[in-house]
């Protein structure tokens, strides 16, 4: 029998133990204070933004909203972003990805102060994760050593697969996987013979992007199976990246969809906004 990763109890469990931090923080004098930055009206990073103003609230974090039309342009939201990042009250800056496309989103994410980037993007944050120093790390894939941790799943030594190598999942989850002293392979949309790759993995972590793409012939018997995808399928229920009904019996312990990352990623946002004034 396999076990089902539960992203949502964890994270709560993330999200109480950060509340109690952030009451004897205010008991300090200190409070935080987290700037959220939404460019035009995308039902999925509406309900995202949401989300992560609803878990701040929860937790005691302050946070400011800033919702700008579609045709903001880049001089615009530069500005804004230099305003905050020279506000003292302000402890942490979130722009919401993806952004219109007139504007630069590295450039952007590159004048994030390295200090308030709380999403880990910017490019002194990545460095300081390559190697090993003190820094921000991105919400995802922090989240997903934190459920393999609480769930007691060992790194060490594990031969750890990831399918992805975006900024945001695939390199800092291989990343933190090696720093966990896992032996990493990165598997992209140019990796030949990907089954036989993936077949070798202890742990599997999967962010393709493709709806179902990871099905049993993907899987070693009795690995541990990572789900970072969210998509709708043709019944406008949400899934992920991997194909659950045929990879789940095949696994030790795999993430749902939704209710496995997702959750996760919120609640490292708001870990990472705690940090900042620690
Ligand atoms: N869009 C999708 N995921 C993320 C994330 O983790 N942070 C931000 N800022 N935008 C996103």
């Amino acid at each position: 029998m396999y076990q089902i990763i539960d992203g949502r109890k964890i994270s709560q469990e993330i999200k109480d133990e950060l509340k109690q931090q952030v009451a004897e923080l205010k008991a300090q004098g200190k409070s935080i204070c987290l700037a959220v930055i939404q460019v035009g009206s995308d039902p999925a990073s509406s309900v995202y933004v949401g989300n992560k103003k609803k878990a701040c609230a929860y937790i005691g974090i302050e946070s400011l909203s800033y919702e700008l039309p579609e045709e903001t342009t880049q001089q615009e939201l530069l500005d804004l972003v230099r305003k905050l990042n020279a506000d003292d009250k302000v402890n942490g800056i979130l722009v919401q990805l993806p952004l219109p496309g007139q504007i630069d989103e590295e450039k952007v994410i590159q004048t994030i102060a390295p200090e308030k980037d709380v999403d880990g993007f910017h490019e002194k944050n990545v460095g300081a994760l390559c190697v090993g120093s003190r820094g921000y790390v991105s919400c995802t894939p922090l989240g997903i050593i934190e459920l393999l941790r609480r769930s007691g799943i060992e790194i060490a030594g594990k031969h750890c697969v990831v399918l992805g190598r975006s900024n945001i999942v695939g390199k800092p989850m291989s990343l933190l996987l090696l720093r966990e002293n896992g032996t990493v392979t990165i598997c992209h949309s140019r990796t030949q013979n990907l089954k036989e790759l993936t077949r070798q993995a202890d742990i599997l972590v999967v962010a393709v992007g493709k709806p179902g793409f990871v099905d049993d012939s993907y899987i070693k018997e009795g690995a541990v199976v990572i789900d970072v995808g969210i998509h709708r399928d043709e019944n406008n229920r949400l899934c992920g990246d991997v194909d659950f009904e045929k990879a789940a019996p095949h696994t030790s312990a795999i993430t749902p969809v939704p209710g496995g990352v997702g959750p996760m990623t919120i609640a490292m946002l708001t870990n990472n906004c705690v940090s900042s004034v620690q």
